[in-house]
């Protein structure tokens, strides 16, 4: 080994070195930054902690609180006119196994109405709707498609699934966000209600993919 080799082999030494000194306290930082976090999570544990007790002393106030109760207004008015819809729909479809569903998913929407209920008495407040136009306008939608589809045909089948779907969607991005907002206020039992319905509108929106998947588009097809 020359010279120059030795000089190369000493200069990659240190560069090892340093990138393991490097490494090391890289590690350590963020071993330190875990522990801030866990620091901050705690924190927030505390304050979320502080607003429940607000809460449940019927205390609010913040702006956050004020459209969380009002969004909670918006999809009771929400759930109530999709129950209407369902009752409406479910003599409409051609297949037993639609009609079954839509009646099972009839029954999920009183039970979420009732849940909704509940997130009124956590939040100290009386069960009201507020007008929400997007309901109304995918509900108006869906009588439509159902309309322009002849009665017990397999097409008939496919729009009602179509409809149910954009509905289930708008739930389920409601649900999520409401659910999240929950967390972040620290209104934990509230969350817990709002994940039960989220999980519900998420299992229907699956299964009415399965039945549109294993036969009823193929069905539709054939007409
Ligand atoms: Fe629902
Ligand atoms: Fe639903």
């Amino acid at each position: 080994m020359n010279q120059k080799d030795n000089n190369t082999e000493k200069t990659a030494q240190d560069s090892s070195a340093e990138v393991h000194e490097i490494e090391k306290a890289e590690s350590a930082a963020k071993q330190k930054d875990s522990s801030d976090d866990d620091g901050k999570k705690e924190d927030n544990k505390v304050k979320s902690g502080k607003k429940e007790q607000k809460k449940e002393s019927n205390d609010q106030n913040t702006e956050l609180e004020k459209f969380f109760t009002d969004a909670i207004q918006d999809i009771y008015y929400a759930e109530a006119a999709i129950e209407q819809s369902l009752a409406k729909i479910k003599s409409k479809a051609t297949s037993e196994e639609l009609q079954e569903a839509i009646e099972d998913h009839e029954l999920v929407t009183k039970k979420q109405i009732l849940r909704l209920e509940k997130v009124f008495k956590h939040l100290g407040e009386e069960p009201k709707k507020k007008k929400c136009d997007a309901i109304d306008g995918i509900l108006k939608e869906v009588d439509e498609m159902v309309k322009s589809t002849k009665d017990g045909s397999m097409t008939r089948d496919v729009a009602i699934i179509i409809g149910a779907q954009k509905v289930e969607h708008y739930e389920i991005a409601t649900y999520g966000g409401l659910l999240q907002i929950a967390i972040t206020l620290g209104y934990d039992k509230i969350a817990d209600l709002l994940e039960t319905t989220l999980d519900e509108e998420e299992e229907t929106d699956h299964l009415l993919t399965e039945i549109a998947e294993e036969h009823v588009n193929f069905e539709a097809k054939e007409e």
